[in-house]
């Protein structure tokens, strides 16, 4: 049996570190904040007190941090952000928004965030309007934009982020080591989204096809490693760090990869961990507590981070052709603060 490793404590990124690694796109993020915060359909004052409540809830919008300064490692020197690189950033983040929205209502979920979420706090009916109505502003903008290329990226991303949770449910519960399935899911859950934020904006501002590809890779990879950190904070976090309970994944019959380390080794700890998933004892507190007491004491904290740690050597990696800038080395730091929250 090996020996229990001392549980690492995830630890929160400062909103110094964030706030220096947007600095390069301040003034844009500033505009971005104001039309989601106050720009949007909102001449229903109920239905201004519930985009207040998603908009104004904590969200660090890394995604449109993404966007911001993946457009701006693709600018030709001398050029500025525009008007549609905004309307991208902004598009980016009501999709991700909207998405939140209705993942609460799949995992009947409570909090987000430490808050009550809209289907809590009202109904899963009108959570499920709220977010059409946000993916209906983010048609809006994908009409203000006006190029059928990236038109097609973003239709391609509300396809995957519902095949993701297809996939997702219908892998509940399933306990067969398949990675696979697990990476193909986190691409389309959480990936697609961060790669069309970091190269849609490179298209618009017609750079060249490699740097294009460079950001669309470089989100890929960010998505990958930022999904995988999620999974992990799920095990190691704390209901304080993480605005919810943890174990939720496991409760909910999600097996990700923390998990799957542990099951596809062939020993007395992954047997038992099998045995929680098949007979389903997983999904109380007793079963979800021995589940993460496994894992932990298995080695499944340990490579997971290193798993992280691959996608965001990836990452870094994928950004070797963009000509150095400030927006291109937040790119970079970007890419520490979604790994520091692993330490
Ligand atoms: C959070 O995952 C959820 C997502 C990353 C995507 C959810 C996507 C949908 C519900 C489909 C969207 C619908 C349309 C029409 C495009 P999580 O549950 O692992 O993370 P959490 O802990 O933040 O809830
Ligand atoms: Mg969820």
């Amino acid at each position: 049996m090996t020996s229990a490793p001392s549980q690492p404590k995830s630890s929160s990124p400062s909103q110094e570190d964030l706030k220096a690694i947007i600095a390069p796109v301040q003034a844009e993020l500033a505009i971005v904040e104001q039309w989601l915060t106050t720009n949007l359909i909102d001449d229903n004052p109920f239905v201004g007190e519930l985009l207040a409540q998603v908009f104004q809830s904590g969200g660090k919008r890394i995604r449109v941090a993404i966007a911001l300064l993946g457009s701006k490692a693709s600018l030709k020197e001398g050029a500025e952000l525009g008007r549609l690189n905004i309307i991208q950033a902004v598009l980016t983040e009501l999709i991700h928004t909207a998405s939140l929205v209705h993942d609460d209502v799949i995992d009947a979920s409570a909090l987000r965030r430490g808050k009550e979420t809209v289907n809590k706090r009202f109904n899963d009916r009108l959570a499920v309007l709220l977010g059409d109505l946000l993916f209906a502003q983010a048609s809006i903008c994908l009409a203000r934009i006006m190029n059928p290329v990236v038109v097609g990226i973003y239709g391609q991303v509300l396809g995957d982020l519902c095949a993701g949770e297809i996939g997702q449910m219908r892998s509940q519960f399933v306990y067969d080591v398949n990675w696979e399935r697990y990476i193909n899911k986190s691409i389309a859950k959480t990936a697609s989204l961060f790669a069309a934020g970091s190269h849609a904006g490179a298209i618009l501002n017609a750079a060249s096809n490699e740097s294009v590809q460079a950001l669309k890779d470089y989100g890929v990879n960010l998505g990958l490693c930022f999904q995988i950190v999620d999974d992990l904070l799920d095990v190691t976090g704390s209901s304080s760090e993480l605005g919810k309970e943890p174990g939720s994944d496991l409760r909910a019959g999600v097996v990700t990869a923390p998990a799957l380390f542990v099951l596809e080794r062939d020993d007395e700890p992954a047997k038992r961990l099998r045995e929680l998933i098949k007979t389903r004892q997983i999904v109380n507190d007793e079963g979800a507590e021995e589940g993460l007491k496994i894992i932990r004491e298995n080695g499944g904290v340990e490579a997971t981070v290193a798993l992280a740690t691959r996608y965001a050597e990836l990452a870094k990696d994928s950004l070797s052709v963009i000509a150095p800038s400030d927006a291109r080395d937040s790119l970079v730091a970007l890419i520490d603060y979604v790994l520091v929250r692993t330490k």
